[in-house]
């Protein structure tokens, strides 16, 4: 199954403009491509306890699971943000990523270099999960 990596990045720049961003105002968008062929989107929602701010990322994976359920695969992921900077995910967002993302996955997200297109396991390897509980 491949994956339009192009529509993806439109569907994460589109997303974005929901994004609730009042502290930051960096507007985040993602967007995800499971192995149903379903395209689901999140933007960042933040908190004035700043902590408790919900990454794109993360936002995205959580609609998908409430909607696809628990056995959802993502084979392709889209970052970017409204302020043109650079948008690799952050490190919580790559664990919580780790869980649904097959290691093959294309993730591509706006980078200094413009576009930086890597797979799952270059983003984060030696990720924790089940395998090791
Ligand atoms: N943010 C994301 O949505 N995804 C990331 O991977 C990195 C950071 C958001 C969180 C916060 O609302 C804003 O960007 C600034 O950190």
């Amino acid at each position: 199954m491949s994956v339009d990596l192009e529509k993806l990045l439109a569907a994460a720049r589109e997303v974005a403009q929901q994004a609730y961003a009042p502290y930051s105002k960096f507007r985040v968008g993602a967007a995800l491509y499971l192995t149903n062929g379903a395209v689901v989107t999140g933007a960042n929602v933040e908190n004035a306890s700043y902590g408790l701010t919900i990454c794109a990322e993360r936002s995205a994976i959580v609609r998908a699971v409430s909607e696809f359920g628990p056995d959802i695969r993502i084979i392709g992921i889209a970052v970017t943000n409204l302020n043109g900077s650079a948008s690799p995910p952050c490190g919580a967002c790559r664990q919580v990523l780790s869980e649904f993302a097959t290691a093959e996955a294309q993730i591509l997200f706006s980078s200094t270099e413009g576009n930086t297109v890597v797979p799952f396991r270059e983003l984060l390897p030696f990720s924790f999960d089940k395998k090791y509980l």
